[in-house]
């Protein structure tokens, strides 16, 4: 089902709103000059941006002048409600309910993206779960759901953005800092998170010629549900007594690396895994 009759998907205003910390260099270039970011007329599709990191990133790249295709499961009006964010700052958004688990439906959000903006140029596979057990008590149903959300369903968002993103574009897939810290529990999670990491890798290569930029994002310690629901406040404390900024990271920390790995000064970072972690591994 999709939010676009309910939602009006046009905004009113052009974009003027910059980030007041530029990563995007284009986009603090042109705070300076006056000029339109590089990103303006351009089209992003952020995975699982009802809340959280995608919300972040949804936001962030409305700021940059993206037009934003907003997605989610479950959460309608979260998902409405960032939309509503975006167009209030003159920004453009449509949201689309699919479950990228299910291709026919990863298929229908691009061709919804499509009808609304006419094309895509960022692709964020970032919808993702976690359940965490260790080997012996982890059930068929979460690995189950983990695989199919987290290592098919970004195949099918990877698979349609290869068949889709225009010339000059980017495409990015949600991994995570634990394929480096390994921690016990972790293991079903991490291997389908340990894909997103071979899969960007590989469809740049595949990719050739057309000056589309493919990496892997790796965040750690992020404040979001994900992270933080079944922990108790003195879990997540020791978690950010961890790091070298002694605190979590924001949804919006993760949000600024990928929108730099989108701006123009993003082009020649390709196939890669960018760790985004606050230095905790
Ligand atoms: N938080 C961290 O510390 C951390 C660290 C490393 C990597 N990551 C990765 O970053 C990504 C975002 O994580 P987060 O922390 O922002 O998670 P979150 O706050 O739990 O948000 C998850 C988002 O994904 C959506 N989603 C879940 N299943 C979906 C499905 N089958 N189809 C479409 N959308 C779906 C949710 O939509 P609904 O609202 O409709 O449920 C929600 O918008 C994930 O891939 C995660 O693995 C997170």
């Amino acid at each position: 089902m999709s939010g676009q009759n309910e939602v009006p998907r046009r905004a009113v205003l052009a974009v003027v709103a910059m980030a007041p910390v530029a990563l995007a260099v284009g986009a603090a270039r042109a705070q300076t000059t006056g000029q339109a970011p590089a990103s303006r007329g351009k089209v992003a599709l952020v995975t699982g941006s009802s809340r959280g990191i995608g919300a972040a990133t949804a936001r962030r790249l409305a700021r940059d002048g993206y037009a934003v295709t907003v997605n989610c499961e479950k959460n309608r009006d979260l998902a409405a409600g960032v939309v509503r964010e975006i167009e209030a700052t003159g920004g453009r958004a449509i949201w689309v309910q699919a479950d990228v688990s299910d291709p026919s439906a990863v298929q229908r959000l691009f061709e919804e993206n499509e009808r609304a903006f006419g094309g895509v140029d960022v692709v964020v596979s970032n919808a993702g779960i976690m359940r965490l057990a260790p080997f012996r008590d982890m059930t068929d149903a979460d690995f189950s759901r983990m695989v199919d959300v987290n290592q098919k369903g970004s195949f099918y968002v990877l698979r349609e953005a290869a068949r889709r993103v225009r010339d000059g574009g980017r495409i990015i897939a949600l991994s995570s800092s634990i394929t480096q810290l390994r921690s016990p529990t972790y293991g079903a999670y991490a291997a389908t998170k340990a894909a997103q990491e071979l899969y960007a890798n590989i469809l740049a290569k595949e990719l050739e010629g057309r000056m589309i930029s493919v990496n892997a994002m790796a965040p750690g310690l992020v404040n979001t549900t994900l992270f933080t629901d079944g922990k108790t406040p003195e879990q997540i404390a020791g978690f950010a007594a961890r790091t070298p900024h002694k605190r979590l990271g924001e949804p919006s920390d993760i949000a600024d690396a990928i929108a730099a790995l989108c701006s123009g000064d993003g082009a020649w970072i390709n196939g890669q895994t960018v760790f985004a972690n606050g230095g905790v591994v």
